[in-house]
Order: structure tokens, then sequence, then C-alpha cells
């Protein structure tokens, strides 16, 4: 039986494991730089599955897929795809909750310590000439400090262990955490407010759903410490990005390192980056060589499974169990 399998975009230089994937099951992928709605549609058209990067597969697009049984997402977010419309149809998604955890939580601590330690102004001062150690002046010890984390899923977890030997106290906030869970590891639930008032650096690990949409505003950064730094690697909304430029700018935070922002790829005009106390990175944290392949690799396995007649090995929305088999017959 043949498929069409749509990928509607993607920012890898080549479709190498992917493909690798399908060709054992006898599949091949359609490849796509869709954006618009109208061009998803066109390029989704008469799909048995469709792979998604970071296209946006609104209501109108997923009603449009009449044939399709899975939308495979790269990576843990979902923020890409309406989730409610997709299970009502009866369509499995698919995501890898699992390819870059250690990544993202590795580069979290990189962002935070390379402000703490000043990395980015000492680089652009020795490779000008100047050896001074004035030039990043005031930095402060980290043992001591308190560390907080914003959700305590895989991902804050991960950072809570790999930040307990800097000596750090780590809160969390998370209205769906075990608090028992989080207080064997040490870590102290508290709610929003505490955690904005109390914590030294602040780390951001939620999901991007309607109810963390800026969560991070104006508010929130008013009761910060001035000394305080924040990092974003989970989703650019959840944070008001000019609320946070002007906290930063008056100085009533101390830095930021973000890897994800409200508008992606970055506007050239994005105030951000020209100030010297924030660490930028390109929407990456997920990626080394060996997370990209596994990523890549699974988010085409969990379409393999469905188009075999299984459910996807990474299912994230459990509840289109009952009626996703429907489409299986059409
Ligand atoms: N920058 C990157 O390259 C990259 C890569 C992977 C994941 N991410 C982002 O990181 C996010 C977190 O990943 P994860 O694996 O830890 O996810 P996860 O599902 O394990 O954890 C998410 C946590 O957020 C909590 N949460 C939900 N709503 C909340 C709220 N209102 N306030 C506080 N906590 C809330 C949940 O209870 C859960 O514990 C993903 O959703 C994704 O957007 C970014």
């Amino acid at each position: 039986m043949s498929y069409k399998i749509v990928l509607t975009d993607y920012e890898f230089p080549d479709l190498g494991p992917e493909t690798e994937v399908f060709a054992r099951a006898g599949l091949t992928l359609t490849p796509n730089q869709a954006r618009t709605e109208d061009e998803l549609i066109a390029a989704c058209a008469g799909a048995d599955a469709v792979l998604n990067q970071y296209a946006q597969l609104t209501p109108r697009v997923i009603r449009s897929l009449d044939k399709c049984r899975i939308i495979s997402r790269y990576g843990i977010g979902l923020n890409t795809i309406d989730v409610p419309t997709a299970t009502e149809l009866g369509i499995y998604i698919g995501n890898v909750p699992d390819g870059s955890l250690e990544e993202v939580s590795d580069h979290a601590i990189a962002l935070l310590l390379a402000v703490v330690r000043g990395l980015v102004k000492f680089d652009t001062a020795v490779k000008a000439g100047k050896w001074d150690y004035t030039v990043v002046k005031p930095l402060y010890r980290v043992r001591g400090k308190t560390l907080g984390l914003l959700s305590f899923g895989n991902i804050a977890r991960k950072v809570a262990v790999k930040m307990a030997g800097f000596g750090v106290r780590i809160i969390a906030h998370d209205p769906y955490a075990d608090a028992a869970e989080a207080k064997a590891m040490g870590v102290e639930l508290v709610d929003l407010e505490t955690l904005c008032r109390e914590s030294d650096y602040l780390s951001v690990h939620v999901p991007l759903v309607e109810q963390t949409r800026h969560i991070l505003s104006r508010d929130q950064f008013a009761v910060m410490k001035p000394t305080a730094i924040v990092v974003n690697t989970a989703r650019g909304p959840v944070i008001d990005e000019a609320a946070l430029i002007a906290a930063l700018s008056e100085k009533r935070l101390a830095g930021a390192g973000l890897d994800v922002f409200e508008t992606e790829p970055v506007r050239g005009d994005n105030p951000l980056l020209a100030m010297d106390n924030v660490v930028l990175s390109s929407h990456a944290a997920w990626y080394s060589e060996d997370s990209e392949y596994e990523i890549r690799s699974k988010t085409a396995q969990n379409v393999v499974d469905v188009l075999q007649g299984r459910e996807p090995t990474y299912l994230a929305n459990p509840d289109v169990a009952g009626h996703a088999r429907a489409r299986a017959g059409q």
C-alpha cells in the first residue's frame, strides 16, 4: 500500500535519518517548506501522515487533513499543533519527549553560567586585546544563591539534579508537580510570586499553552531582585518580551540567557540584540549530533508505527485512542 507522508517544514541540512527510517518500511517522504495556512493546506492535501517542525497547524489546516492518521512533531512542545482539533478528528499526535532532555538542561545551565560568569563580555574584551577583569564587574558567587525553576517537568528536574552540585538552594513553581517527589530531590515547591521574589536565577521550563502565555510579565519582573538573571529555553511567548526588555534596560533585572523569542527567527531590530547583559542562542537548546539523530529518527518512527497499524511509540494525545482507529479504514 502506498502512503503520502508530508513534511510541512524543516531546518535540517538534509533528511538522512528520516529517509533511512522510511526506506526500511518501504515508504517515502515528501518534504516542503510551507508556512502559511494556504501553503500548508496545499502541501498536505491527501496526506496519510504529516511531520511537523515549526509551521503552525491551525484548526483550519487540521480540518483540511481528511485522510491523515498521524501528525508527528519533531521534539517535545506541541504548541505548533491545535491538539483539541486533531484529537476530535481522531488524528494521533506523536512527539519525542525524551530526545533532548540532556541537551536542553545543559543549555539552560550554560546560558545561566555564561551570564553569571560574564563569559561573552570577557570573550569580546580578550579578542579585542583588552586584558581587564573589571569589564565584567560586578559578578557574584553562585554557591548559596537561590535557583528558581518555572515548572518541575522533565527538563527542570534535570536542571535541578545538575545544579545541585553548585551548592544552590532550589525552589520550583509547578501546580501539577508532586511535592513529595520534589522534596525527595531537595526542591521546595512554591507559588509563582514567591518564585519570582526569591530567585537569584530563574530558569523557565513551562510548555506554551494558553495558561502560560506571558506567565512572566511586568508584575512578575516587578517583584524580582535587581540582581536576578532569567533564563528561557522553553518557548518565547511564555515571557512578555517587551516587559523583559524594559526590566533589563531599566536595570530592574541583571541579565538574561535566552534560547527562544516571541518572534523567531529573532528580528534584527529586537533591542535584546544590542544588550551586553544578555546571552542569546537560536532556539537550539535541543541540539547535539546525538539528539538530532534521535529526534529525527523517532519522529519518522511514530509515523511508521501508525501506518503499520500500531499506536505511535510516543502518543501525545492519549484521549484520541477511542476513535483514532476510525481513520484507519478510510
Ligand atoms: N529550546 C529548545 O530547543 C527546547 C527543546 C525541548 C523542549 N523545549 C521546551 O521545554 C518545555 C518543557 O519540556 P519538558 O520536557 O520539561 O516538558 P514536561 O512536559 O516534562 O514538563 C512540563 C511541566 O510544566 C508544568 N506546567 C504546566 N503548566 C504550568 C504552569 N501554568 N505553571 C508551572 N508549571 C506548569 C507541568 O506540570 C510539567 O511538569 C517544552 O514544552 C518545550 O516547549 C524547548
